[in-house]
């Protein structure tokens, strides 16, 4: 048999909070010292009322010297796994006594730093790398001339770079090539460039690129991608985008286009597959723009990374960076697709101010890629899928404490990475929906697009949304209804409100059936009914299993389905999980070499977190850990430590 493929059904599970005591001292110093005018939630407006959104996340110091555009220029050296070369930063003066620029780095060595009034002549100039906090690396402090208007600051980046990942060639797909890739979201774009790495800071950036000529680089800019294999490529990205967004890639990589304006950059033997798995993009585009108004990037481009790649998706802008662990053979899991896209509104244009309000980019982008799965793929699929991720959330609610289930959650000394539960996501995506449904789909829909304009190319805090909120769309609903939504307990309080929609699919409902006959004897797995069932069922059904089965029970299901050898990625992951808790060890084998070839923290995770539960699994994951940790990418690594250090 052949099981479809869909969206993984557990949640994903994300670091313990570790360094949480340690950090809350750091940072109440660091506030003292720190005047409330820094970092502005939306540096570069004009007009825009300025909400006092102070980033405690970076050393940078927008509220006084802000920087607009970056030029950049490397060397892209695998033998020493680092970047050589230079940030030229164009910064803008908004305090005419601020004789200092402050500059957030990590793990950087920086060389010299030099100064231009005209762009022609540089000089040297004084600065002092501070000392390193575990959270937030290091302050870089330059000072500034009266006249300077470009600084340039020559480094090199550490082999251990928490943003960048040098993959071996046996760790690709063709095994030739060594391959590297950057991961800046949420605050590692200071490990590999020096700049005020704060969402509330946007810059326009342009990329000089050197590497070896059998190598390709591209960038979340402009790629040229008939460029030939120079061994020099160049970029430029005209919109003011946010750090975090700030991405680069190297390796042997080949261009398909799917649509005019959309393709996608993969090694030579995963290319096709890749395009042909996200035919539907174009689509995809074309339904958002519908709904929400243009797509104002140009391009929008796919590269499918090595299966290291420690996220399902980033969407760096024009060009987002995929694991191929979605490339199932029958899209069904392209929902990923959705998502990244639909962030091309919902946190690429309008952006969260700090790390704090990361649910305005993740729950609207989860709200978005509904509709356009919706409009793609129907209503059924939607109802799927809303009806599973009900179910993560309660979970995750279910393990988390209560300050992490708030939406407008505190990170204050904490590692921003911390905040990236379902939280966000899911309970950020219920508030809009009740929102959707309180006024309308109509109603909400043109308060959505008026919202995406309006906020264009800005960075906005909880509280600017609130505003704007309450003046276009709330203004007109009846107090008592207003009054009913509970909008500050959403956002400020743990736990679910009783008014969150509720989600619903017959077709789930189906499939729990069954297994529950399958498991009270009824009926045998080979006579269930499971000719029609898409991946979202499969998983529905590996969820819906009691927790503890028999080995009986256990070889019965892998017989009539094969499930430990089944293909796809997310029903792979869940039937290990059923297989570690039940001692199944015929799927032994298959979970060593999954945990050693995909670096995907949500799917690998939950796997190790399994493991250690039993004295035999501990030391299964021991060894199977000692192997796969070379491979793995650091944020991947740092979490799974996490686990078998508990
Ligand atoms: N922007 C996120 C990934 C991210 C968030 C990276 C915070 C680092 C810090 C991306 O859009 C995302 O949400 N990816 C999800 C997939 C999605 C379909 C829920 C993922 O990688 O699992
Ligand atoms: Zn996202």
């Amino acid at each position: 048999m052949s099981i479809p493929r869909g969206r993984f059904v557990t949640s994903a599970s994300l670091n313990r909070l570790s360094r949480v005591s340690l950090a809350i001292v750091i940072t109440s110093a660091m506030a003292c010292d720190r005047p409330a005018s820094d970092s502005p939630s939306s540096a570069s407006s004009g007009e825009m009322p300025q909400p006092a959104a102070r980033d405690l996340h970076s050393y940078g110091n927008p509220g006084e010297v802000v920087v607009r555009h970056l030029d950049l220029e490397w060397d892209v050296r695998f033998d020493r796994r680092a970047l050589d070369g230079t940030a030229t930063l164009e910064i803008e003066r908004l305090s005419e006594s601020a004789d200092t620029l402050r500059l957030d780095t990590r793990d950087l060595s920086v060389t010299a730093v030099d100064l231009t009034d005209d762009g022609q002549t540089w000089s040297p100039t004084r600065f002092v790398l501070g000392d390193a906090d575990p959270i937030l690396g290091a302050p870089l402090e330059i000072s500034l001339s009266t006249g300077a208007t470009s600084v340039r600051v020559t480094y090199s980046t550490n082999p251990n770079a928490s943003g960048v990942q040098w993959l071996e060639p046996s760790q690709t797909a063709g095994k030739q090539h060594p391959f590297m890739f950057t991961q800046s979201q949420a605050i590692h774009a200071r490990s590999w460039i020096p700049l005020q790495d704060s969402p509330g800071v946007r810059v326009t950036y342009r990329a000089t690129v050197r590497t070896p000529t059998a190598l390709r680089a591209v960038m979340s800019a402009a790629n040229q991608a008939d460029a030939p294999l120079s061994g020099e490529f160049t970029f430029e990205m005209r919109q003011p985008i946010p750090s975090y967004l700030i991405a680069l890639a190297v390796g042997d990589l080949q261009f398909r286009a799917m649509s005019p304006r959309t393709g996608v950059y993969a090694e030579p033997l995963v290319v096709e597959s890749a395009a042909a798995e996200f035919e539907d993009t174009e689509a995809m585009m074309a339904a958002t723009e519908r709904l929400y108004g243009p797509y104002r990037w140009e391009r929008y481009d796919l590269l499918v990374l090595p299966p290291s790649f420690p996220f399902g998706g980033m969407e760096n802008p024009r060009l987002t960076f995929a694991t191929p662990t979605i490339i199932a053979g029958d899209k069904s899991l392209v929902v990923l697709v959705a998502h990244e896209l639909a962030h091309s509104w919902s946190g690429n244009l309008v952006t969260n101010a700090t790390w704090r309000d990361f649910w305005l980019n993740e729950a609207f982008t989860v709200y978005l890629e509904r509709r356009i799965l919706e409009e793609v793929f129907g209503r059924a699929r939607v109802d799927m899928e809303a009806t599973l991720d009900r179910a993560t959330l309660a979970e995750e609610l279910a393990r988390l404490e209560p300050p992490d289930q708030i939406l407008h959650v505190d990170l204050s000394g904490r590692d921003p990475d911390d905040g990236m539960t379902q939280v966000p996501y899911l309970k950020g995506e219920l508030l809009l929906r009740l929102l959707e449904n309180t006024v309308g789909r109509a109603r909400f829909d043109s308060f959505l697009r008026a919202y995406f304009d309006h906020f264009a190319f800005r960075s906005i805090t909880t509280a600017d949304f609130v505003a704007y909120l309450e003046d276009q769309l709330l203004s007109e609903v009846e107090t008592g209804v207003v009054d009913a939504l509970q909008l500050d307990r959403w956002l400020e309080e743990p736990g679910l409100p009783a008014n969150a929609p509720l989600a619903e699919s017959d077709a789930l409902t189906r499939v729990a059936g069954q297994a529950a006959r399958w498991a009270g004897g009824e009926v045998t797995a080979g006579a269930l009914d499971t000719a029609p069932w898409t991946t979202q069922e499969w998983l529905h059904f590996l969820t819906s299993v009691p927790d503890t089965l028999t080995a009986d029970q256990m070889r019965e299901l892998d017989d009539a389905f094969g499930f430990t050898q089944v293909g796809n990625s997310e029903v792979a992951h869940l039937w290990l999980l059923t297989a570690i808790r039940n001692h199944y060890a015929p799927a032994y084998p298959r979970l060593e070499s999954y945990l050693i070839e995909i670096g995907r923290r949500k799917l690998i995770k939950p796997l190790y977190d399994e493991l250690v539960k039993t004295t035999d699994g501990r030391a299964r994951a021991e060894a199977i850990y000692e192997r796969a940790r070379p491979g793995y990418h650091p944020i991947s690594v740092s979490s799974i430590d996490d686990v078998l250090s508990r």
